[in-house]
Order: structure tokens, then sequence, then C-alpha cells
């Protein structure tokens, strides 16, 4: 049976994509970190459904979920990396790390890279990757974990970029796998957005809430290029194809912040 990952599948375009697969047929994992709504969509959909409760802007939790998940599932057909939690006031994890950049761009890496195997076992694998497609930038690199002029809402902005070169580098490094890695901006979606909000920040969230497309629309828009990737390395911008041989995705960028990122990563405690 074809397995889709899901994270931030509790929610928003991720509950929608999740409701899409088991639609399909196949099993579904969500991962989240509110129980209730983990367990809603389990009892909605059934015994394909599973939930996983983790806070993945803890890298320890990241790798816990990971090796759980490896070992559950041989085989991904789908990964996609929805999980996001705005915070108008930069905050640091228990692990000390700014907690957009630890969410919004390490849980994906380690995400990523840590499911090539099972990805690699599915005919036709894809992984969907909410970054900025080539719309946000540029990357803060003598501040990546923005300590100084903390910019609010622009913090997703900047881990959407980091993600963009994410996509560069993993499609780089993992070649000779099948592979497919899709970077998508859905431009505004209704969807809970996920935060803390200062009030001039919550106001504008009513306001994208209340003219954003719905999150069955975004995966409309989204789901031509899961099903039939058209390159190793796919950017979409609301439904329409971005090229990725720009400045926007220079790997020569991505190769430096992968660098950065193992060095991080391999100060972190086990
Ligand atoms: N909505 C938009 O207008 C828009 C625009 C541009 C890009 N995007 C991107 O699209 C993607 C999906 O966004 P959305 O608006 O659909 O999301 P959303 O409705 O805000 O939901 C966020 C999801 O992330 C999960 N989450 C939050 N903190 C977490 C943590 N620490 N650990 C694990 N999971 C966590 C939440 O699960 P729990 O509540 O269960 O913890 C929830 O399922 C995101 O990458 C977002 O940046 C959205």
């Amino acid at each position: 049976m074809a397995t889709a990952v899901i994270t931030g599948g509790t929610d928003g375009i991720g509950r929608a994509l999740a409701d899409t697969y088991l639609g399909r047929g196949h099993q579904v994992l969500v991962i989240g970190r509110d129980r209730e709504k983990g367990q809603a969509f389990v009892d909605a959909a059934g015994g394909r459904a599973r939930f996983l409760p983790a806070d993945l802007a803890l890298v320890g939790e990241s790798r816990r979920a990971l090796a759980w998940i490896a070992e559950t599932y041989p085989r991904i057909d789908v990964l996609v990396l929805g999980a996001r939690f705005h915070r108008s006031t930069r905050a640091e994890t228990a692990e000390g790390l700014e907690s957009n950049f630890a969410l919004y761009y390490l849980s994906r890496f380690l995400f990523s890279h840590g499911l090539v195997g099972p990805l690699s076992r599915a005919p036709h694998p894809v992984v969907l990757n909410f970054g900025g497609a080539g719309q946000t930038g540029p990357v803060r690199w003598d501040d990546l974990q923005l300590r100084r002029n903390y910019p609010g809402t622009g913090a997703l902005g900047h881990g959407a970029k980091l993600c963009d070169l994410l996509g560069v580098s993993f499609t780089r490094i993992h070649r000779d796998t099948p592979i497919r890695y899709v970077l998508n901006h859905p431009g505004v979606v209704a969807t809970s957005f996920a935060g803390e909000y200062d009030r001039v920040a919550a106001a504008q969230v009513e306001l994208l809430k209340a003219t954003g497309k719905t999150a069955e629309q975004a995966v409309a828009q989204i789901l031509p290029y899961l099903d039939d990737p058209p390159a190793r390395l796919t950017a979409v911008l609301e439904g329409r194809r971005v090229p990725t041989d720009t400045g926007s995705f220079d790997p020569a960028e991505a190769d430096r912040l992968h660098r950065i990122t193992q060095e991080l990563l391999a100060g972190l405690p086990r």
C-alpha cells in the first residue's frame, strides 16, 4: 500500500493533503503536537490513518520521530513538510535554537535527508516542501537564527528561502535516487495560521483568513506536480511552475547552507 507522511498534517493544507491521499487509498501518517486534532483525523479516517505526536521544533524529537517512521514504514511514496508555527516575537527552543529556524528549516532538513531510505523504495517518490519558490530571500548568512532585528512575519519567509536551498542541495546530493522534490509557495490560504501573534500581526492574519483560498484549492493547485513532477527539482507558485535555474536557487548557496547545517547538527547533543 502506498504511504504518505505529512508533518503539519493535523491542520490546514497538510490536513487537506492527508484527506486527499486517504481518499486515494494510501495509508497516511500525520505529525503534529495537538493530540485532539490528531485523534480527530484518525477517528474520521479509520484504519489507514495514524497520528504521531511530536514537537518537531526540537531536533531530539524530530530524530526520535524519524527513527520510528523509518522502522514502521519501509516504503514512503509521499513526504509532505508542512509544519510551521509563527511567532511575532523571537523565541528559542529548549535546545537553544531559534524556533522558526528549528521548525521551518531544520526539521525539514532532518526529515528530507532522514527518510531517503524509505522514499527510495517507492517507485515514484516525491517530497513536497512549502518553500518560497524563489519569492523570498535573501539569506541572512551572518544571522541564520535571526538574533538581530527579528523580522516578525518575515521569519517565515526566511525559513522558506532556506527550504528552497534545501531542495537544491537535496536533489544534488541524492541525484542517484528516484526522489523528486517539489517546492511550493501556495499564496494566501485560509488555514489555522498556527502561531503566537502580536496585535498587529493578529489583525493581518484575520484579513488573510478572510481573503485566502481554501486549503482544498491550494491542494488542487499543487497535486498535479506531486502526481507527475516534471523535474528532479520543481518550484511552484500558486499552481504555476517557476524556473529553478535562476539566482534564487544558487547551488553554491545551497552547498554553503548544507555545510553550515551539518556543522550545527553535529554540535548538538545526540
Ligand atoms: N496559509 C498560508 O497562507 C500559507 C502561505 C504561504 C506558505 N504557507 C505554508 O504552507 C504550509 C502549511 O501551512 P498551513 O497554513 O496549512 O498550516 P497551519 O494551518 O498553520 O498548520 C500548521 C501545522 O503545523 C503543525 N505544527 C505547528 N507547530 C508544530 C511543532 N512544533 N511540531 C510539529 N507540528 C507543528 C500544526 O500541528 P498541531 O497544531 O497539531 O501542533 C499544524 O498541523 C506551511 O509550511 C506554511 O508556511 C502557507
